[in-house]
């Protein structure tokens, strides 16, 4: 009985075929299988080829392109599967624009702040991980530094005393009055980013400028939690009390950037008190501990199309910002192991409605009712996607973090020397930041910082 299973286990990790109920979440071979399948489903409402961009069906909005093609440069990077790079890389060169910044005229009816800062970080993290460039395009910085530079001209101190509005274009819906969390936190996650690749001090005083407005009017409140948006029509007074998990991510990045870019504690404080503020999208019933949700709509059935997308980009932003600030890692990872487990159990559905994704392995809606809910789309392929292959991120960072004792070997016992306590090059910058982080950390807690 025992060898049988053992057999079949074997079988089915050689046909690559590891379903995504079954995923492991501390072996990477289950990961990488898991994620697999989860990246042909993503990709299987995306018609585009290496040679042409297509957008996505209706009613899948530009944007959410530039979301599909992050997670899949992401999906590249973290499990070395390159077999879609080629049409990643022809949809962001389709996209660029005229001035290679992603604003498109072709777009004009849907583009706001937040869609073009969605196309941005899928250039950042391209140039983040140094990944191929596109042909005929200029380099992944180049396009960021073009989009932050188009965006930052639209900081508008009409009302409000600045702030970015939701759109672009005055005639789109609710125009140029909506102030919202997704643009003004897109701007600092974009101008945060920047800072950590090229240093340059400019974009951090921008990024202090945005966090400090966004402070001010409320759409970031005192206990870390972040609001949908405020009306710049009666000067940003009240704020719209919606919450969606991507917005509390995007913040978080941000701040985990800045906090490794400046060294300066305060970013590392607010980095903690935006993840501490997450724990709204996570656990929603007894019976779901650290997984997450999407409580502004998930339980009363209210997700729109867009909405159904958003788990997956606070999945990719907690990852990234453990990435850069260590320290987040033990929280990070209480949360993203139980939704991922049960992200899995949700990727068991049907081709139900006319789902492209494979027989079977079909995403559902809502993790926490422990497997398929019949809610099928783009957005919820995206979202396990997403939430199931950063565990490769959170794994390597946890091993960094906690290198395995050297294991005994033949080799005879080094004679003392000065050096033999050193730390691995490659990790040393990384455990003094977590070392000195948690003493600060300790300190503060203990009401002595
Ligand atoms: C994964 O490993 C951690 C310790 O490294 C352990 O606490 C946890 O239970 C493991 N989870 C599974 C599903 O094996
Ligand atoms: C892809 O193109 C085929 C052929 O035109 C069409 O039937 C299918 O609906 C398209 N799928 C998507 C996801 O756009
Ligand atoms: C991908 O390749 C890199 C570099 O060779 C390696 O360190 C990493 O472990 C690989 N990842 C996986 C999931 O195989
Ligand atoms: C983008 O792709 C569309 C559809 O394949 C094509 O019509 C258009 O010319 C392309 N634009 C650019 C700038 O590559
Ligand atoms: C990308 O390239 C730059 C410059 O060559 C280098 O400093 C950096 O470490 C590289 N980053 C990665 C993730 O490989
Ligand atoms: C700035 O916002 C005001 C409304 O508060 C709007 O009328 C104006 O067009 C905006 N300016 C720009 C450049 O978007
Ligand atoms: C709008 O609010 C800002 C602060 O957010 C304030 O400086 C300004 O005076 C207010 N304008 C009006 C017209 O009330
Ligand atoms: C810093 O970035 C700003 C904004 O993109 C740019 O204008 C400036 O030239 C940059 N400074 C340096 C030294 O590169
Ligand atoms: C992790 O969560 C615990 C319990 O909620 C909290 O006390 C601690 O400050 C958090 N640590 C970090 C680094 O955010
Ligand atoms: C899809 O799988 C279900 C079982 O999950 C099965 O009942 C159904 O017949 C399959 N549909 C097709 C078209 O194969
Ligand atoms: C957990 O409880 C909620 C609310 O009663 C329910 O909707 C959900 O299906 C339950 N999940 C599991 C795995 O039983």
């Amino acid at each position: 009985m025992l060898f049988k299973a053992a057999f079949l286990a074997a079988v089915v990790a050689a046909a690559d075929t590891i379903l995504p109920a079954d995923l492991n979440v501390n072996d990477t071979a289950s990961i990488v299988a898991v994620t697999k399948t989860l990246a042909a489903g993503a990709m299987s409402y995306y018609n585009g080829t290496a040679s042409a961009y297509s957008p996505l069906p209706s009613p899948y909005y530009w944007w959410e392109a530039g979301a599909l093609m992050n997670a899949m440069l992401d999906y590249s990077r973290l499990t070395n599967d390159t077999t879609y790079d080629g049409i990643v890389a022809a949809a962001i060169a389709n996209n660029t624009g005229p001035a290679n910044d992603f604003l498109v005229p072709a777009q004009k009816l849907d583009e706001g702040n937040d869609d073009q800062a969605f196309w941005a970080f899928t250039a950042l993290t391209a140039a983040e991980h140094n990944l191929t460039q596109a042909q005929g395009a200029p380099s992944w910085l180049d396009m960021s530094i073009n989009t932050w530079n188009n965006m930052v001209a639209r900081w508008n101190t009409t009302m409000c005393a600045g702030g970015f509005t939701w759109q672009i274009y005055a005639n789109n819906f609710n125009g140029l009055n909506y102030k919202n969390s997704a643009s003004n936190g897109g701007v600092f996650l974009i101008s945060a980013r920047l800072a950590l690749l090229t240093g340059n001090a400019t974009y951090v005083d921008w990024a202090h400028k945005i966090w400090d407005w966004s402070v001010g009017v409320g759409l970031v409140d005192s206990h870390y939690n972040v609001y949908d948006g405020t009306d710049s029509a009666n000067n940003c007074t009240e704020i719209n009390p919606l919450s969606f998990s991507y917005q509390n991510g995007i913040y978080l990045y941000g701040a985990a950037a800045l906090a490794k870019q400046t060294g300066d504690d305060v970013w590392a404080q607010r980095a903690e008190g935006l993840l501490g503020a997450a724990a709204l999208f996570f656990s929603p019933y007894e019976n779901a501990t650290n997984i997450m949700w999407e409580h502004a709509c998930e339980g009363v059935g209210t997700c729109t199309k867009d909405m159904k997308t958003f788990k997956g980009f606070l999945s990719r932003f907690m990852y990234a910002a453990v990435e850069v600030l260590p320290s987040l890692a033990p929280n990070v990872t209480d949360y993203m192991r139980a939704s991922a487990v049960a992200a899995g159990k949700a990727c068991s559905g049907p081709d139900i409605d006319g789902a492209p994704t494979a027989n079977g392995t079909t995403c559902g809606q809502k993790w926490y009712v422990g497997g398929f809910d019949g809610s099928v789309g783009l957005g919820q392929e995206m979202c396990a996607l997403e939430t199931i292959q950063g565990l490769l991120t959170l794994n390597s960072v946890l091993a960094a973090a906690n290198p395995p004792p050297p294991a005994s070997t033949t080799t005879p016992a080094p004679s003392p020397s000065p050096t033999k306590n050193a730390a691995p090059a490659g990790l040393a910058p990384l455990d003094l930041r977590w070392t000195v982080v948690s003493i600060a950390c300790a300190l503060f807690a203990l009401g002595m910082a």
